[in-house]
């Protein structure tokens, strides 16, 4: 059989090729394929794009976009994309023009085994493949090193180039693997371009801490290494799948305590440090769900991508929860008092010599949980409840299940010697209808990016 090479046609040639192929939607050599087709007398086949990666994806080979910035790591990101292709990623790479000064096209394009791209207006590369189907034809996109310079210009939604461009345009999840000198990670430009990127759903992998190529320069700012990228990248492309049944959807969460005001300066509280619900939602965030945080006083950072409103009492929570109405699931992880004094005080309460100590008179709060999950216009198809035991947990908690009217509970030992409450670990047991399942102690993130994970199983199966 005659092997014949795209490249060693003629220009002239090349161009017409190039024309029809971009005409079609389809890559060069595809087109050169359905030439040959036709000509052999076959019924063509209708046009529609078939680079390598989309391929790829027809044999379920996931699709990486690597984007290469000028920094001194671009040296390890040629080893990157040779741990991408070891796990069978098809990885495909952009090159910047200042990357392009540490690493050679030709290197990054052997070890991708496929051509690297640079140039927004180079006319080879926007009739062979466009920056709009590098964009769209991946599963992720990868940016390491992601240079402050880059960095800054994706907070910004500026293209100057096809790296630029194709961050623009993509609809894929986007990882980035900082690298810099650490004057220029922590400048204030670049923290807030950073948290810019963060709301915007961009993941982010290191950078580490350690010695920078500079000479006697140390701090945070090395890239993470290849490895560790590509343990990123498995995460990722993992969650993309398993969470795909949150994105867009409405998730309503309560966290934190309550403050029951005694008077205007004193009031009632509890233990509760709020981290389990922001944890859960910073994980349904990042898992593309639209997240109202309903929050009671706490002094956590806002997780990135969440609406959060902050309340104090449980009156004021109930209001809140019943305004974010409708959602389409509500997970209730608030530990809201269940009482309030009934006799606050408009004015501060004075002592007064010889007068008798206060006596605080307490009524019941309203069950916000009980009032949401017994609803019976905008109940939220799934009512997600915790119980707070410090003994008997199982059966106690199986009777809030009954009691409240939710869907499931999440119970946990806040016992003082547990740690649980205000600490950074929970073991949960997730009791539902269906019987009670023991999670492992962990991190309270760990417990959210379960839960999450949990939420997206049973909604993609369509039945809470
Ligand atoms: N809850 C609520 N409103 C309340 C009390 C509790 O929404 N006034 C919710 C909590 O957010 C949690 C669940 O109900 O999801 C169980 O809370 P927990 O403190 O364990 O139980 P209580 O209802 O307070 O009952 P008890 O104090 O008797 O254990």
């Amino acid at each position: 059989m005659a092997s014949l090479t795209v490249r060693q046609l003629d220009e002239a040639l090349k161009q017409q090729l190039r024309l029809r192929a971009a005409r079609n939607g389809r890559s060069v050599e595809d087109e050169v394929r359905s030439i040959l087709r036709e000509a052999a007398g076959e019924t063509e086949a209708p046009a529609q794009p078939a680079a390598p990666a989309a391929s790829a994806a027809a044999t379920s080979q996931a699709r990486v976009l690597l984007i290469i910035g000028g920094g001194i790591a671009a040296y390890k990101s040629l080893d990157l994309i040779r741990r991408l292709k070891e796990r069978g990623y098809a990885v495909r790479c952009i090159l910047t023009q200042a990357a392009a000064e540490f690493v050679t096209p030709l290197a990054a394009g052997a070890l991708a085994g496929g051509r690297v791209y640079t140039d927004l207006f180079n006319p080879d590369h926007e009739f062979d493949v466009g920056h709009i189907r590098l964009a769209r034809e991946t599963d992720l996109v990868v940016v390491a090193p992601a240079t402050a310079d880059l960095m800054a210009k994706m907070a910004q939604g500026l293209v100057g180039d096809l790296a630029t461009a194709v961050l623009l345009a993509t609809r894929a999840k986007i990882l980035l693997a900082p690298a810099m000198n650490p004057a220029m990670w922590s400048h204030k430009a670049t923290q807030r371009n950073l948290s810019q990127l963060k709301a915007d759903g961009v993941a982010l992998i290191g950078p580490n801490a350690g010695e920078m190529a500079e000479r006697g320069e140390h701090g945070k700012g090395r890239m993470a290494e290849p490895l560790e990228i590509a343990g990123a990248v498995d995460r990722l492309l993992k969650a993309e799948t398993t969470l795909q049944p949150l994105k867009g959807k409405r998730i309503l969460i309560t966290a934190g305590p309550t403050h029951e005001p005694i008077d205007p300066v004193r009031y009632i509280a509890n233990r509760s440090s709020g981290k389990q619900g922001y944890a859960i939602a910073a994980a349904a965030a990042e898992a593309g769900a639209s997240v109202t945080l309903i929050s009671g006083p706490v002094t956590l950072r806002k997780p990135d991508g969440v609406n959060v409103i902050e309340v104090e009492s449980a009156r004021d929570m109930l209001g809140a929860v019943e305004t974010a109405l409708p959602v389409d699931i509500a997970i209730f992880a608030a530990a809201v008092a269940d009482w309030r004094v009934a006799n606050a005080g408009e004015q501060k309460i004075k002592k007064q010599a010889g007068a008798a100590v206060p006596q605080l008179s307490l009524t019941e709060n309203p069950d916000i949980l009980s009032t949401i999950a017994h609803r019976s216009k905008d109940r939220p198809p799934l009512v997600i409840g915790f119980a707070a035991e410090t003994e008997n947990v199982i059966a106690n908690a199986k009777a809030k299940l009954a009691r409240k009217g939710c869907d499931w509970i999440l119970a946990n030992d806040v016992s003082p010697a547990t740690g649980i409450m205000g600490g950074d670990s929970n073991t949960i047991h997730l009791v539902t209808k269906d019987g009670v399942d023991d999670w492992p102690p962990q991190s309270k993130e760990e417990a959210a990016a379960m839960l999450i994970a949990k939420i997206a199983a049973t909604i993609g199966k369509d039945r809470p």
